[in-house]
């Protein structure tokens, strides 16, 4: 939540790229956020990949499954989404009446890009007996066309109880694909998509960075290479994280998974260290979807209640079944 009174900057974390906001700017705006937040009844869901000066005015910071949970029962009357245009575009379709606005409408995402409605519909012909479980990085359109949503955080728990005449056909992250595979022993046909962000993540980084801190727990984001998957103490959402984290009596830990993690993680974590997993290139592992957010842009969207989600009346009546059926199924 708004802090106010911070002079100092605020970004403590090492990322390589962010410059930190000084505080009177963080503080100014943050008045303006919450007078417009009163003003308009709105909610701030924020994803945890969002910049840090966002996650401290939201009203909800977690991950796709928490945000898409408390979209489904906020009562306030306009949503103000801080994370990617398909978490908003959820968050529209279990709300079809409310106002849902977003920073940046380009703030998309590699894995929804992956994935066009046609080519989906295409192979969907192949096989009538395709079941199909849209991870729910995905556009609207390629929802309408699934039987059910999954996030990170429910994907296995979904794939178990879907039904076991059907051929599943997961779309379209294939290393999530891959890993709840692992999991369930349920056999998958794999959409070819990945996240540009995680899978620049590889064994031999994981494994140097692991022999430098050799008693601190690997913890990553299922979007990762099952190369990186192996060498992990924990494969988990970005929610698990948080909560594996405060549980580990380890005082060190490797996270690898988008930088913006991090600061939820110090948050939710005082006195532990975090360590962002190299990659070979840097250790700065933003996603550029993510990033594209920014505190000044939370405020304009706010004042000028646009960028708004409008969407196909159709694609979003469609869209709502298979994400619903994942909110049954996750509350089991
Ligand atoms: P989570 O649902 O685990 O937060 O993941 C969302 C995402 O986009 C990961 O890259
Ligand atoms: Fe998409 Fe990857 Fe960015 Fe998550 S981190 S929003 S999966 S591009």
């Amino acid at each position: 939540m708004i802090s106010a009174n911070e002079t100092e900057p605020r970004e403590t974390l090492v990322t390589g790229v962010r410059k930190p906001m000084p505080g009177e700017q963080f503080d100014a705006l943050s008045k303006e956020i919450l007078a417009l937040k009163t003003k308009h009844n709105a909610v701030i869901l924020a994803h945890n990949y969002q910049v840090s000066e966002i996650q401290d005015v939201a009203d909800y910071v977690g991950d796709s499954l928490g945000l898409a949970q408390q979209a489904k029962q906020t009562d306030a009357d306009v949503i103000v989404f801080a994370g990617v245009h398909f978490m908003a575009e959820t968050a529209k379709i279990l709300n079809p009446n409310k106002k849902v606005i977003l920073p940046d409408k380009d703030a998309g995402c590699s894995l929804e890009e992956s994935c066009p409605g046609e080519k989906l519909r295409a192979v969907q012909a192949t096989n009538p007996n395709f079941w199909t479980v849209a991870y729910i990085n995905c556009s609207a359109e390629v929802k309408a066309l699934s039987d059910v949503i999954c996030t990170s955080g429910n994907a296995k728990k979904i794939v178990e109880n879907c039904p076991p005449d059907k051929d599943l056909l997961f779309v379209p992250d294939e290393n999530l694909g891959s890993w709840v595979i692992e999991q369930t022993g349920r056999p998958m046909q794999l959409w070819k998509g990945d996240c540009y962000v995680h899978v620049e993540w590889t064994h031999a980084a994981i494994t140097r960075i692991r022999t430098e801190y050799p008693d601190a727990p690997i913890v990553a984001h299922p979007e990762c290479t099952k190369a990186v998957r192996m060498l992990a103490d924990e494969v988990c959402s970005t929610e698990k994280m948080v909560t594996w984290c405060r549980a580990t009596d380890a005082e060190t830990i490797i996270i690898a998974t988008e930088s913006g993690m991090l600061h939820r993680l110090k948050k939710e974590c005082p006195g532990k260290k975090f360590i962002p997993a190299p990659t070979e290139k840097c250790a700065c592992n933003e996603c550029r979807f993510m990033k594209m957010n920014t505190l000044e842009k939370l405020r304009d969207c706010m004042a000028n209640l646009s960028p708004e989600i409008e969407m196909d009346p159709a694609i979003l009546e469609r869209a709502r079944l298979p994400i619903e059926r994942m909110l049954e199924i996750s509350a089991l």
